[in-house]
């Protein structure tokens, strides 16, 4: 059986990276698989984090993913601490996942900085929980954009691992990044650096787009957004070396179903006063239905705990009898 599992932080707002890397698969993939998307929580907090916002964070950032696409009556939507098995799952496979496979963690060196002491524990075993999060699911596969490659293939590391261990359990899970068409959207860049990746993070409004932007604000952004003095290429290979005119781009591409070529059909020869212009309209045409569906669901927060309150009861609900298994063959006296 296929199944489908993914993650994101509430951390921030949903901005178009998670939207065109991520979230769009996990509304597209719900005609043909089982679906169960999660609010990871423990997650959030192996950084610093605010506890008087988190809560509010959660429920904001499930009124994004509904607002979206996403159904919960065909799909699960649950927040990650409403879930034992998540952190019972993790701490029994910290001790199949090898200290030299973290210590290969990009993003873990990138987060941490030149800070070697100060950054936390869960900072660094942070993918482990992220492979219990698929691994409690036998998750078949996973939406999610280029940034999380590296660790989709620890979590399939971890599974054979632990198979080999124990006994055969657990699912290696297959990575589905940035979707079958989105030519581009797996890796969205920053609108002030072609060169960063757009991230909830940024200290800059400016490098991104939230879903929750009013249409003048996105107009504004795109307007501002660094490019460069050049008319647009013909063809794709022509936008090697050009970050910023690549990413712009990649997001027309993607928000308009074409690929970039295609794009660069009808813009090749034009310069950037001519295609942002564009790019606005279709971003803003693409993100006002989110938006407006985001603002009246934000309205309702009793109805969006209600969602998260049943979506948690049916994960458990799958969560719970692997979790036994896991812990029969390993030893655990019941
Ligand atoms: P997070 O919260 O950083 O991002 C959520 C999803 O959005 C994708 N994404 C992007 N895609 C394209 N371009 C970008 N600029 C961009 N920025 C973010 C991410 O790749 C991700 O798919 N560790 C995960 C959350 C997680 C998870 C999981 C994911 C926890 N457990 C289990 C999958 C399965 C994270 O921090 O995503």
């Amino acid at each position: 059986m296929n199944r489908v599992f993914s993650g994101i932080q509430p951390t921030g707002n949903l901005h178009l990276g998670n939207y065109l890397g991520a979230i769009r698969n996990w509304v597209g993939m719900q005609a043909d698989f089982e679906c169960i998307y999660c609010i990871v929580d423990l997650h959030a907090i192996t950084m610093p984090h605010d506890p008087k916002a988190l809560a509010a964070a959660t429920r904001d950032m499930a009124a994004g993913i509904l607002a979206a696409g996403v159904d919960p009556a065909r799909t699960i939507l649950f927040h990650q601490s409403a879930v034992t098995a998540h952190a019972e799952l993790a701490w029994t496979l910290m001790s199949v996942a090898r200290i030299g496979w973290l210590d290969r963690m990009i993003q873990f060196k990138e987060k941490r900085g030149k800070d070697t002491e100060g950054p936390s524990v869960g900072l660094y075993t942070y993918p482990v929980l992220q492979a219990a999060d698929i691994l409690a699911y036998r998750a078949t596969h996973v939406p999610v954009g280029e940034d999380q490659k590296q660790h989709l293939e620890l979590a399939r590391d971890i599974a054979i691992k632990f198979n080999a261990m124990y006994g055969d359990i657990l699912k290696p899970p297959l990575p589905v990044i940035g979707g079958a068409n989105n030519v581009g959207a797996a890796r969205i860049m920053s609108l002030r650096d072609g060169t960063a990746k757009m991230s909830k993070s940024d200290p800059s409004e400016a490098s991104r787009i939230d879903l929750t932007d009013t249409a003048d604000a996105i107009a504004a952004k795109i307007k501002r957004a660094k490019s460069d003095a050049d008319v647009l290429p013909a063809t794709a290979a022509g936008l090697e070396g050009r970050p910023e005119a690549k990413n712009l781009v990649a997001i027309f591409a993607a928000l308009s179903g074409q690929t970039v070529d295609t794009v660069l059909n009808d813009y090749g020869g034009k310069g950037f006063g001519a295609f942002k212009p564009a790019l606005a309209e279709i971003t803003v045409a693409a993100l006002a239905p989110i938006n407006a569906e985001y603002v009246r669901l934000r309205a309702d927060p009793g109805h969006i705990d209600a969602v998260l309150r049943d979506g948690a009861g049916r994960a458990g609900a799958i969560a719970a009898p692997l979790l036994r298994e896991v812990y029969d063959a390993v030893g655990f006296l019941r």
